[in-house]
């Protein structure tokens, strides 16, 4: 029995399938293979019933009570995975995220540095998501510190740690000049405010360096309310208006780390009563890499 066991447990861990997932890296469902056991008769070893293994992905949130990122737990969480909170306040995440065994919160600041960061992270996580925003202070360069600063803080981690996924929640209109949109409002306004939309775009352009398996989801402007509409998936530096769910937002997200298509995307989504229901892997699929 015991040597059944030890079997088992080396062959699992030694056994190809054991680190690579064939399908997708980051199947929907609680992540699972089979694997055919050992069994140890006088010194011939036999092929035993075949065992089923469920190894659950672990998911790193950086801005886990933002509005957008507590729906991006929930969505991750109803999906199968681990999660990992990254929060400032621990007492507020309590009272924000639900009760779940699946859920581990953790304190992270990201302007902390890499290093810091990387150990709250820590070596069992197969993905980060970002959806950090700076909060509105008297403090200017806040943007910078946390839109910037924070992100470039999160990859380095993740560079440190050998995470090979990141997904990063931007926003539209953060290459608004390039675009034509310097006179838009919205270019306008969010710039005023600590150059944000410029911090942001930086920091896509350090991931997308990086060499990280990245997507980068930019979406319109950010609304509480369920979905109204579908969702509008389109390429970098073409969206300049628009308005989208957070719950639609939080979906996207989640669903990047099931699908494959995602790989190293800039995508723009905004949401239209007029749109027609695309699947994910149709919306993602239209996309170019870059
Ligand atoms: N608002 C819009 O219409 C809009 C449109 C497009 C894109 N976006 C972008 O979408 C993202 C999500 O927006 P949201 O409105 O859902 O976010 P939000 O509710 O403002 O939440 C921001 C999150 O970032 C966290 N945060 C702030 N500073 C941090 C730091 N130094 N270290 C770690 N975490 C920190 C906050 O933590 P605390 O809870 O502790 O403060 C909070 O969890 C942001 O990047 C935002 O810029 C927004």
């Amino acid at each position: 029995m015991a040597a059944t066991l030890f079997l088992r447990n080396s062959l699992l861990h030694n056994h190809p399938l054991s680190k690579s997932f064939s399908a997708s890296p980051y199947s929907s469902k609680p992540h699972s293979y089979s694997i055919k056991a050992a069994k140890m008769l006088g010194s011939e070893i036999t092929e035993e019933e075949e065992t089923n293994v469920n190894e659950k992905k672990k998911v790193f949130v950086a801005g886990a009570t933002g509005s957008t990122g507590k729906r991006i737990v929930d969505q991750l969480l109803a999906k199968g995975f681990e999660v990992k909170a990254g929060v400032r306040d621990l007492e507020k995440a309590k009272s924000i995220l639900p009760d779940n065994p699946a859920l581990q919160i953790v304190k992270a600041d990201v302007t902390e540095g890499a290093t810091k960061l990387a150990e709250v992270i820590g070596d069992d996580a197969d993905a980060v998501i970002c959806a950090t925003g700076f909060r509105p202070s008297w403090d200017l360069l806040a943007p910078w510190k946390v839109d910037n600063f924070g992100t470039v803080n999160l990859v380095e981690a993740c560079r440190k740690l050998g995470v090979n996924r990141f997904i990063l929640i931007s926003s539209i209109l953060v290459n608004g000049a390039a675009m034509g949109q310097i006179l838009n409002p919205a270019y306008i306004f969010l710039n005023v405010f600590g150059l944000t939309l410029i911090a942001k775009l930086q920091a896509e352009q350090y991931i997308r360096k990086s060499g990280i398996n990245y997507t980068i989801i930019r979406p319109g402007g950010l609304r509480n309310d369920p979905p109204r509409g579908n969702i509008v998936m389109e390429p970098e530096d073409t969206l300049y208006e628009g308005s989208i769910s957070r719950d639609q937002v939080a979906e996207v997200a989640a669903e990047a780390l099931v699908i494959q298509e995602s790989s190293y995307k800039v995508v723009e989504i905004v949401s239209r009563i007029e749109a027609p229901k695309r699947s994910f892997e149709d919306l993602f699929g239209c996309i170019k890499q870059q």
